[in-house]
């Protein structure tokens, strides 16, 4: 078969990571017989220099019409200006927009090889396998009034928190669905004690789950949230959270798998990848970390969370089961061999670098 594939790689360390995405995408067409047509376009701050915009129309247009999307990460420190026109990351919250991927699914997995790694006790990463669900287009990230002025009595600056009942239903029932092919557990959070729209969204969270008797629904706050994720990971199975929480609570799970740069993600406008009016939707896929300016450049960093990404896009974008899987088992490979990258060889191991270990990754596939 045939595939189009956009890979934005954007800044730092986006082009190491994403050239070794590319790099184990094309072992896969070898091996089992397909093609990816890869085109590349500029995002974020590499655009912001080439074309003053930190999304340029053709970059958009090209996602449009691909199968799907690879993408690196964006900012740094040389757009990082607040009083700047233009951010980069705004071409990637436009994108998600553009795209109408509402649901951002970051998959938290301990590999064995890598119990050491993290800072968390073994014994408490026994166990762990869950999913966070970030909604991803709507909330405080986009939602109107977004400004900031001067008065006579100083300076304000306001964002707003708005969910429609839609919006939340669809983040929800994404959640629903997964739990259902799961261990059926769903928490969705909120700040239900604090919060207007997180009452909305209890609300429809208890509506929802009545079309899923056979998942359970448990609210928590998501403060408390936080500390459970580090004192009693393997409780999680589904996680549902708004733009925010999801946010900072998937940065937070990464911790429990060793290091941000293993994670990878997938952001989709519901499961099934026919939208409504019959449209094909198209699905991005990236890493959950970010341009990393310390170390870009130096060929150090890990690429496993976007070569994980690849496998997602394998999966849920081309419906390449075995292939994705294929992936997934020669990364897991790879670190059972002792193959390290820096962030994550602490417990010793085979130190390699970016390059490198995209092909051992891409050489077992
Ligand atoms: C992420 C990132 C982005 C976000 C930034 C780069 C805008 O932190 O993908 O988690 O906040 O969504
Ligand atoms: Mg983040």
């Amino acid at each position: 078969m045939r595939f189009r594939i956009a890979v934005l790689a954007g800044d730092g360390v986006g082009p190491e990571v994403t050239a070794e995405a590319v790099k184990v995408m094309e072992a896969v067409g070898r091996r089992f017989g397909h093609a990816f047509d890869v085109s590349t376009a500029k995002v974020g701050g590499a655009a912001i220099d080439e074309f003053g915009t930190p999304l340029p129309d053709e970059t958009m247009a090209l996602c449009q019409e691909t199968d799907a999307v690879l993408f690196g990460a964006v900012g740094g420190p040389k757009w990082d200006d607040p009083k700047a026109k233009a951010r980069p990351e705004d071409g990637i919250l436009a994108i998600r927009k553009g795209l109408g991927v509402f649901a951002n699914l970051r998959p938290v997995k301990v590999y064995a090889a890598l119990i050491n790694s993290s800072p968390i006790k073994p014994k408490v990463l026994e166990g762990v396998d869950m999913i966070v669900v970030r909604e991803l287009t709507g909330g405080l990230y986009f939602s109107r009034p977004k400004r900031r002025w001067t008065t006579a009595r100083g300076r304000r600056g306001v964002d707003t928190l708005r969910y429609t009942e839609q919006e939340i239903e669809r983040i929800l029932r994404v959640g629903f669905d997964l739990a259902r092919g799961r261990r059926k557990h769903l928490t969705s959070v909120d700040k239900a004690n604090v919060m207007e729209s997180s009452r909305l969204w209890r609300e429809v969270a208890v509506e929802v789950s009545a079309d899923y008797p056979d998942v359970e629904l448990e609210h928590m706050l998501a403060d408390n949230a936080a500390m459970q994720l580090i004192r009693n990971p393997a409780h999680f199975d589904v996680v549902v959270a708004d733009n925010t929480f999801g946010d900072i609570l998937s940065d937070e799970a990464s911790v429990l798998s060793g290091s941000m740069g293993m994670l990878p993600s997938a952001s989709v406008a519901g499961l099934k990848t026919a939208s409504k009016r019959g449209r094909r939707s198209v699905s991005l896929y990236e890493p959950i970390h970010g341009t990393a300016p310390d170390i870009a450049g130096k060929g150090i960093a890990n690429p496993i969370g976007a070569i994980l990404s690849v496998a997602m896009l394998l999966r849920h974008s081309l419906q390449l089961v075995e292939e994705a899987t294929a992936v997934e088992e020669s990364v897991e490979g790879v670190l059972a061999e002792g193959y390290r990258t820096a962030d994550i060889a602490s417990d010793g191991g085979d130190l390699v670098g970016t390059s490198r270990m995209g092909d051992v990754i891409a050489g077992r596939v």
